[in-house]
C-alpha cells in the first residue's frame, strides 16, 4: 500500500517538476458530449475561452445550458444536438465536426454524457439498468468508434469520464455502477489499443460534484418514483425501516457532493491541454473519502467485502426486511 502511495508521489513530483509543458490550442478541435449542464457544460466555455475549437453537443439544443452557451461563446464555439444512444444523431455530429472542421485538427473527444438512475436491485426496472448502459457505457464506445478516423489523423486524445462509482461498489446505485464498472472496463482496454496508434485514452474519476447529476431533489423524486413502481410488493416486502436506511444511505453519499465543480474542469483541462497527461484523473476533495478509496483499492479482495460491512456498520443503519419473512 505504502509504495503504491510513494510510487504515485514520486510520479505526480516528477510531472510537475519536468513534464509540465502544454499544447499550443490554436487549430485544435475539442468535442465534448451532453452539454447542457455540469461539467460538460462549464468545460466547454473553459476551452473556448483558452482559444480552443469547440464542438459542445447537447441533448437539448433548446434548453437553458445549450442557449446559455451559445449567448456566452466566441466564433469558435459551436452548439449542436447529439443523443450519445442513437447512432444517425452520432453520424450527423461526426458530419457537422467533419464539415466545419476549417484548419483546425479535431484534437479531443470528451465523453461526458451521464445519467443515474435506478437504486438497489429491487428497486430499479430493467430499463433503469438499459438506460444506464445506453448512456454511461455504450455511448461513449459509440462516438469514440466513429470519431476514430478524425483521432487518427491527430493523434490526439479519447477522454472518458468515468467514475469512483466504477472502482468501487456504491451500495443502492447498482444501475449506475454496473455501468460506470463496464465504462472503466472499456476505458483501460481501449487505451492499450489505441496506444498502437498513438492515441491517448484518459480516464477521469471525479470525486462527487454538486450537478445536475447528484441534485438532492432530482434524486428524491426518482427515489419516490421508484417506490411507486414496487406497487403492492412494497409493502408486502420492504419495512419502512429498510426502505428509510436505503434513503439514508443516498443522502450520506450526496453529502459528499462538493461545489467547487471547476475542480474536476480542472483535471479535464490537464487531460487535454498536458504535453504529458496522466492516464488517470480523480479530481476529489473529501480527506475522508479519498483515505477510504484509498484503503479500499489497497486492500487484498478477500477484506474488501469485509471493509464495506465495517464501514456501512458505523456510518449506517442497517436495512431490515420484514421479520415475518
Ligand atoms: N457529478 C458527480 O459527482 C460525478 C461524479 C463522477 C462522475 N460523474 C460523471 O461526470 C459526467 C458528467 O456528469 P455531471 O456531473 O456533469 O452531470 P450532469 O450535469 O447531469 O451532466 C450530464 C449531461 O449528460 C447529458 N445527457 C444525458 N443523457 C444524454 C444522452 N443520451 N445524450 C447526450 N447527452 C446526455 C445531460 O443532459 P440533460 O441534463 O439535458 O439530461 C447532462 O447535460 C457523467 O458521465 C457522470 O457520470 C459525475
Amino acid at each position: 500500500m505504502f509504495l503504491n502511495y510513494g510510487a504515485t508521489l514520486t510520479f505526480k513530483f516528477t510531472k510537475q517538476r519536468f513534464l509540465n509543458e502544454e499544447i499550443q490550442s490554436k487549430d485544435k478541435a475539442v468535442f465534448i458530449t451532453g452539454c447542457d449542464t455540469g461539467f460538460g457544460n462549464l468545460l466547454a466555455k473553459r476551452l473556448d475561452s483558452k482559444g480552443f475549437h469547440v464542438f459542445a453537443t447537447c441533448l437539448f439544443p433548446d434548453g437553458k445550458g445549450a442557449l446559455e452557451l451559445k449567448e456566452s461563446r466566441s466564433q469558435r464555439l459551436h452548439v449542436l444536438h447529439m443523443d450519445v444512444t442513437q447512432d444517425d444523431s452520432v453520424e450527423k455530429a461526426l458530419e457537422y465536426v467533419k464539415g466545419n472542421l476549417g484548419s483546425s485538427e479535431l484534437w479531443a473527444i470528451v465523453n461526458n454524457a451521464g445519467i443515474v438512475k435506478g437504486f438497489s436491485v429491487e428497486f430499479s426496472s430493467m430499463k433503469d439498468f438499459k438506460d444506464c448502459l445506453d448512456v454511461n457505457t455504450l455511448g461513449p464506445v459509440r462516438v469514440s468508434k466513429a470519431f476514430l478516423p478524425l483521432l487518427k489523423q491527430s493523434k490526439g486524445r479519447i477522454i472518458n469520464i468515468t467514475s469512483p462509482a466504477g472502482v468501487f461498489p456504491i451500495p443502492f446505485c447498482t444501475p449506475y455502477c454496473t455501468s460506470k464498472y463496464a465504462a472503466v472496463g472499456f476505458n483501460d482496454c481501449f487505451r492499450f489499443e489505441m496506444d498502437i496508434w498513438g492515441i491517448k485514452v484518459i480516464s477521469i474519476e471525479p470525486d462527487m460534484f454538486q450537478t445536475g447529476l447528484t441534485d438532492p431533489k432530482v434524486l428524491e423524486e426518482k427515489f419516490d418514483s421508484s417506490l411507486k413502481d414496487l406497487g403492492n410488493s412494497r409493502e408486502e416486502e420492504f419495512s419502512e425501516e429498510f426502505i428509510d436506511s436505503v434513503k439514508k444511505t443516498k443522502d450520506f453519499f450526496i453529502s459528499f457532493a462538493c461545489p467547487q465543480v471547476s475542480l474536476a474542469v480542472d483535471d479535464l483541462e490537464s487531460a487535454i491541454c498536458s504535453t504529458y497527461p496522466d492516464p488517470t484523473y480523480r479530481p476529489r476533495r473529501h480527506i475522508a473519502f479519498r483515505f477510504a478509496l484509498f484503503f479500499y483499492e489497497n486492500l487484498p479482495k478477500c477484506c474488501q467485502f469485509f471493509s464495506l460491512k465495517v464501514a456501512s456498520y458505523i456510518f449506517l443503519s442497517n436495512p431490515q426486511k420484514k421479520k415475518n419473512l
